[in-house]
């Protein structure tokens, strides 16, 4: 109790410190810490990843209401299959859940849902739910969610250069053609403007090969709350610190 009302007090002070003409655009998440979570609290990781799922459904919707236009999630990575079975099975059961209900609850709140990554390495049954949530979800006019699943940026690179060096074999595409430009375009986040900012919570200090080319010049922010404890508040706290660095691509 004493915890809510403390946590309703810093996002009170938050949301007046915020700058609501300089949000950022884009937002990548690491959503860590849920298994650490768990343990914590004497549970199964499970619970910790089910914990991460609504923690997820709750920041989406205060971003869309404050003035988010996107969020690139990292909810299974390609490296994530050496997991144990039984995790990795839970963990996608979990996901064809969530999309399932966000169909409704975020698509009504006309959020746009869309899958990032390898869809080759899943299910017949995820990828059917895959296709009706983006399908369902599609026209929506929202905040966009990118759900990096079976995602690695390395293997999304590979994808891109692979898919480049067909349209060269093919007279498509020109070698002098090849830019940046053209590398993004062939990325599994498309033409999307590159994230402001990745936050990872838990405590862990590295990118973990999420969006690796679109992160180059991404503002980092860090955390030691675990993932399903993050709130508004930590939203907010992410997005005044971003809006005190002085970026500058390189320049002066
Ligand atoms: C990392 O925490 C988290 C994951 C590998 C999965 C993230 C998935 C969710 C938040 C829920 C499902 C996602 C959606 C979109 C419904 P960890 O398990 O490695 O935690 P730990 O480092 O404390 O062990």
């Amino acid at each position: 109790m004493v915890k809510s009302i403390k946590r309703k007090w810093q996002e009170r002070i938050k949301r007046k410190q915020v700058d609501y003409s300089a949000l950022p655009h884009h937002i990548g998440i690491i959503m860590d810490g849920n298994g650490r979570w768990a343990k914590k609290r004497g549970l199964p990781r499970s619970a910790g990843h089910r914990a991460g799922a609504q923690t997820l459904k709750k920041i989406v919707s205060f971003c869309d209401k404050i003035g988010i236009k996107i969020i690139t999630v990292y909810a299974f990575s390609t490296e994530n299959w050496k997991r144990p079975k039984n995790e990795v099975a839970e963990l996608m059961n979990l996901l064809e859940e969530y999309l399932k209900q966000a169909e409704y609850e975020l698509g009504s709140k006309n959020v746009v849902i869309r899958i990032i990554g390898n869809l080759e390495g899943l299910s017949s049954k995820i990828c059917t739910q895959i296709i009706k949530t983006q399908k369902m979800t599609q026209h929506n006019t929202g905040l966009i969610l990118n759900i990096a699943l079976n995602y690695g940026g390395r293997d999304e690179i590979i994808h891109a250069v692979r898919q480049i060096a067909s349209k060269v074999k093919t007279n498509k595409l020109n070698v002098q053609d090849i830019d940046e430009k053209q590398i993004s375009k062939h990325m599994y986040t498309g033409n999307i403007k590159d994230p402001d900012i990745i936050i990872r919570p838990s405590g862990e200090l590295r990118l973990s090969n999420f969006l690796l080319w679109q992160s180059a010049y991404t503002e980092l922010w860090f955390s030691s709350i675990y993932w399903p404890d993050f709130s508004s508040a930590d939203m907010l706290a992410a997005i005044y610190d971003y809006q005190k660095r002085n970026r500058r691509f390189g320049g002066i």
